[in-house]
C-alpha cells in the first residue's frame, strides 16, 4: 500500500456521507478523536484474518450478526449481554453441525452509520433529511434532529469503547463458559414446537453433560471457558474511520482502529469511490456486500483493489440478493472468483434483499424468505462445488417483533407490539436460533454428503 494515505479517500467521489455544516466543529472533533486510543489492536485483527482464512478453506465457519444500527438510547448492559448470549448459542449449534470452529463477529461496538435508499423522508407532506444513524443525526422527525452533528462521533466512540469493554469481560470472565449452555437451549425448546430442532438441541446438551461429568469443562479449561469474540461495522462515516486509523508498530501497516472487521455496503462499493479507497489501505479483514447489481467486472476490479496479495481471510464477500434470486446472481460471481483464483470467504446475508412493507405499514422481513435465501445460498455452493463460509444477519437478543414468522409465529398484526429497531427489522432470539439450526442442518448435510466442494 505504498501510495495509500488515510485521508486519500477525500479526493474520491463519496456517497451516503453527511455534509457537515460547521467545518470548524468537524475538524475539532476529528482532532479530538485522532488523539484517542484505538479500540482494537492489530494483533487481534490479524488473528481474525487467520481465522477467516480457515473459513475460506471450509475449516471454520463465520457467524456475523448484531444490530442493524446501534443506538445511543439502547446503550445498556442487558441488550449487549443478550445479543452476545444469542450469538454464543448460535455458535454452539453451528459448531455441532459443521464440526469446525465458529468465528464469532458482532455487528457491535461501532455499527452506527447507515446508508439510506433516499436522501430525504416525507411524512404528512413534510420533507426532511433522512436519519443516517446515531453517529450522524437523530431519528426524531424534526428539522433540528436531522442536522448532522460531528460531536455525535465522540459519543459513538465512547459507546463503542464501553460496549467492547463489556464484550471483552463477557468473553473471558466466565459468562461464556460452556456450562451455561443448558439454560441457553432450554428456553428455546421448552417454549416452541420446533420438533425437528429439539433432537439436535438435546444431543448438544448430552455432549455438554458428558464433557461436564468427565471434568472437561469449566474454569480450568481455558478453551471452553473463554471465547474469541470480534467486532465489526460498516465503514461508512470515513471521517470517524480516518481519525481512528493508526499505524501498527509491529508491521508498519495501517490499522482501522474502530473495529476488528469493517465492511463496504452495497451502496458504497463503487470501485473508484471513497469507501473502497479507504478500505484498501488498512490491514483489517474487509467485508464487501454483493447485491443484484454487482457485476462480474466490478467484482474483479474490487478484488484486485481490496486484496491485491490474495491473502486468505482478507476479503469476505457477503451475498445479499433476496430469496428467489440467488440462483440468478450468485453463480456468475462465484465463477468470477474461481476464474481469478481469488481467496475469499463466501458469506450469506439473508436480510437485506428481503425487506418488505407489511400490510400494517411496518418495514419487515418474512422469516421464511430469510431461511429460503440461506437454503438457496447453500444449494448454489453445493452445485458449484464451492464453500459456503459464513452467515451475516441482523438480530438482537431482545424479544422483539420485527420480522414476521418463525416457530413462535410473529404476525403482521404483532409487529407493533415490540418493534424497537432504529433502522431495519431484526431477528429476535428465537428466530436467530431457528436460523442457526437450519444452517447447522445444511452444514451437516454437506459433511455427510462427503462435501460437494471436495469433489470438484
Ligand atoms: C447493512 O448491512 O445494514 C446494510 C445496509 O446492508 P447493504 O449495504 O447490504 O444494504
Ligand atoms: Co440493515
Amino acid at each position: 500500500m505504498g501510495n495509500w494515505q488515510k485521508n486519500g479517500w477525500r479526493t474520491k467521489p463519496r456517497v451516503q456521507m453527511p455534509d457537515y455544516q460547521d467545518a470548524d466543529a468537524l475538524q475539532a472533533v476529528e482532532a479530538e478523536l485522532s488523539s484517542y486510543p484505538p479500540l482494537v489492536f492489530a494483533g487481534e485483527a490479524r488473528r481474525l484474518k487467520a481465522e477467516l482464512g480457515a473459513a475460506s478453506r471450509g475449516e471454520a465457519f463465520l457467524l456475523q450478526g448484531g444490530d442493524c444500527a446501534e443506538s445511543f438510547a439502547e446503550f445498556r448492559a442487558d441488550p449487549i449481554r443478550d445479543t452476545f448470549k444469542v450469538m454464543l448459542q448460535m455458535a454452539m449449534v453451528l459448531t455441532y453441525g459443521a464440526k469446525v470452529p465458529v468465528v464469532k463477529v458482532g455487528r457491535m461496538a461501532g455499527q452506527f452509520a447507515k446508508p439510506r435508499s433516499a436522501p430525504t423522508e416525507v411524512k404528512d407532506g413534510v420533507e426532511l433529511p433522512s436519519y443516517r444513524g446515531d453517529i450522524i443525526n437523530e431519528l426524531d422527525f424534526t428539522s433540528a434532529a436531522r442536522i448532522p452533528d460531528p460531536a455525535k462521533m465522540l459519543r459513538a466512540y465512547t459507546q463503542a469503547a464501553g460496549t467492547l469493554n463489556l464484550l471483552r469481560a463477557f468473553s473471558t470472565g466466565g459468562f461464556a463458559d460452556v456450562h451455561h449452555v443448558h439454560s441457553w437451549t432450554l428456553g428455546f425448546t421448552d417454549r416452541d414446537e420446533a420438533e425437528k430442532y429439539r433432537d439436535m438441541a438435546n444431543r448438544i446438551q448430552d455432549s455438554i453433560d458428558f464433557m461436564s461429568a468427565a471434568g472437561l469443562t469449566g474454569e480450568t479449561n481455558h478453551e471452553l471457558s473463554t471465547v474469541d469474540f470480534y467486532t465489526s461495522h460498516e465503514a461508512l462515516l470515513l471521517e470517524y474511520e480516518e481519525a481512528l486509523t493508526r499505524i501498527d508498530s509491529t508491521s508498519g501497516k495501517w490499522l482501522a482502529g474502530s473495529g476488528h472487521m469493517i465492511w463496504i455496503g452495497d451502496r458504497t462499493r463503487q470501485p473508484d469511490g471513497a469507501h473502497v479507497e479507504f478500505a484498501r489501505g488498512v490491514l483489517n479483514p474487509i467485508g464487501l456486500k454483493c447485491g443484484p447489481t454487482t457485476t462480474a467486472e466490478d467484482l474483479k476490479v474490487l478484488m484486485a483493489k481490496l486484496n491485491p496479495e490474495n491473502e486468505a481471510g482478507r476479503l469476505t464477500l457477503i451475498a445479499r440478493f433476496g430469496a428467489g434470486t440467488v440462483a440468478e446472481h450468485l453463480p456468475r460471481l462465484i465463477r468470477t472468483v474461481q476464474e481469478e483464483g481469488a481467496n475469499v470467504v463466501w458469506s450469506c446475508d439473508p436480510m437485506h434483499g428481503n425487506t418488505i412493507k407489511s400490510s400494517s405499514g411496518y418495514k419487515t422481513r418474512p422469516f421464511d424468505s430469510v431461511l429460503r435465501e440461506v437454503q438457496e445460498f447453500f444449494q448454489v455452493h453445493n452445485a458449484e462445488g464451492t464453500i459456503p463460509g459464513g452467515v451475516h444477519f441482523e438480530m438482537t437478543g431482545q424479544d422483539v417483533t420485527e420480522c414476521t414468522g418463525g416457530v413462535r409465529a410473529v404476525t403482521d398484526e404483532d409487529l407493533s407490539d415490540r418493534y424497537h429497531t432504529a433502522c431495519d427489522p431484526r431477528l429476535n432470539a428465537s428466530q436467530s436460533l431457528e436460523l442457526a439450526f437450519l444452517v447447522a442442518e445444511e452444514l451437516s448435510a454437506r459433511r455427510t454428503n462427503g462435501s460437494a466442494a471436495a469433489a470438484v
